[in-house]
Order: structure tokens, then C-alpha cells, then sequence
């Protein structure tokens, strides 16, 4: 059923995600992405909507996206443009890549996603180098206690059936910690930038470190 979910999701995610670039993610994808280089692994890629945010000092891009229609998009992404980027098969949970491999590794609205954060994290961890880091642009669950109990009756109802398996209420950050990162440099943000908050308005954005 939550596969099923998810593969009907990948359907209309590009769609959804062309408006949101419009009203100013793109902007930060590009900010997000500022600075890195090396070897760099991409988690829950999607259809390469960041590959052309890449700053040309990505020596290597590893993208690595479990739905199969959304890979296929991503490698007409990687194929239009001129540098190394290899979309594979996989999971978060069980990332196929090696230990301690990658520079830096990006997450961009995947974490409310991934079916076990804790492993998922993990996994992160695990094939990044000594001191390399996370760049993340996530949405989590609002710091106020009730909102947050809110957004979980919310999640079990209706959202993430309707978003793919998405959650609202997860604490990413704590998540992140939890992991072994160090998470002083992210910072919460709202997007997108309306006059009015939105249910998945809270944001955690910037760079979590694997410490050497
Ligand atoms: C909201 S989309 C975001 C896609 C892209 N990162 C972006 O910024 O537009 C969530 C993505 O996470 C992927 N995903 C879901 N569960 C995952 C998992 N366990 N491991 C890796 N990716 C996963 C989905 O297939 C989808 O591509």
C-alpha cells in the first residue's frame, strides 16, 4: 500500500514541484548547494530537479532514487547536462554505496519521507568521510507542542496517504542529532514565503557536520 502510494505520488511530484521552484525553491536549492565539492551523494533525488544547482567543483554526482519513473526523468536530467552524474536504484535506509565515500552528501525534501529517518540517517552517516556534511532543505514538525500533535493526527488521516508517505510532524533535526551530526549551523526557516504560514511552512536548512 505505502509503495503503491509513493509510485502514485511520483506521477505528480514534478508537476508540483515546477510551482514550488517558481515561488522561490529553486532560489534556495541554488543557495543550498553553494559551495560544494568532491564526490557528492544525493539522497531521494527525485526527477534531478537540483543537478543544474550543482557548483561545477562536484567533481561527482552519486543520485540515488527508489521510483522508478522519477529516475527516469533524472537521467534525461543528467543526460542534458555536461557532467558526471549517476542516478541509481535505492533506498535511504540501505544505501548502496561505499563507507566513508562522499564528501558531502544533499537531501532536499526527502526526510519527511523516508520510512525509518533514524536508519536513513544512519546510512548517511556511515558513507560520509570523517567531517564531511549533510546539506538539507527539510521540512519538520512545528516546535509547539499541540500544533505538532496536530500535524500527527493530520499525517495519519490524510497527508501521508494523499503525499506519498510525506510526514508533517517529524523532528528532523533531533532526528540528525540523534545520527551523530552536528546540527548547530541549521537553521529554521519558513517557505514558502507567504504572508501566511502554511501546515508544512517550518523548515530546517543549511549544513549538518560529521564530525572528524
Ligand atoms: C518530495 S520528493 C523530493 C524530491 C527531490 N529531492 C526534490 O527536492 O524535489 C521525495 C523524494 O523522496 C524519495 N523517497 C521516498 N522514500 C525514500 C527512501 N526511503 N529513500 C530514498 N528516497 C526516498 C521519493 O521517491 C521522492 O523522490
Amino acid at each position: 500500500m505505502a509503495r503503491r502510494r509513493r509510485r502514485l505520488f511520483a506521477r505528480w511530484y514534478p508537476g508540483l514541484a515546477a510551482s514550488l521552484e517558481e515561488r522561490g525553491l529553486g532560489e534556495w536549492r541554488r543557495r543550498l548547494l553553494a559551495g560544494l565539492e568532491g564526490r557528492v551523494l544525493e539522497v531521494g533525488c527525485g526527477h534531478g530537479v537540483n543537478f543544474p544547482h550543482y557548483p561545477g567543483a562536484v567533481t561527482e554526482l552519486v543520485a540515488v532514487e527508489p521510483e522508478a519513473h522519477l529516475r527516469d526523468l533524472a537521467d534525461e536530467q543528467a543526460a542534458a547536462l555536461d557532467r558526471t552524474i549517476t542516478v541509481i536504484d535505492g533506498q535511504a535506509e540501505a544505501l548502496p554505496v561505499e563507507t566513508g565515500s562522499f564528501d558531502a552528501a544533499v537531501s532536499t525534501l526527502v526526510l519527511c519521507s523516508v520510512e525509518d529517518q533514524d536508519k536513513a540517517l544512519a546510512e548517511i552517516h556511515r558513507v560520509l568521510k570523517p567531517g564531511g556534511e549533510l546539506r538539507c532543505l527539510e521540512h519538520v514538525g512545528s516546535a509547539n507542542r499541540v500544533i505538532r500533535a496536530g500535524e500527527r493526527a493530520f499525517d495519519a488521516v490524510f497527508w501521508s496517504h494523499a503525499f506519498g508517505g510525506c510526514h508533517t510532524a517529524r523532528d528532523t533535526g533531533a532526528a540528525m542529532a540523534r545520527a551523530g551530526f552536528d546540527t548547530g549551523t541549521l537553521t529554521p526557516r519558513r517557505f514558502p514565503d507567504l504572508p501566511f504560514p502554511l501546515w508544512v511552512s517550518p523548515h530546517l536548512i543549511g549544513s549538518a557536520r560529521k564530525p572528524d
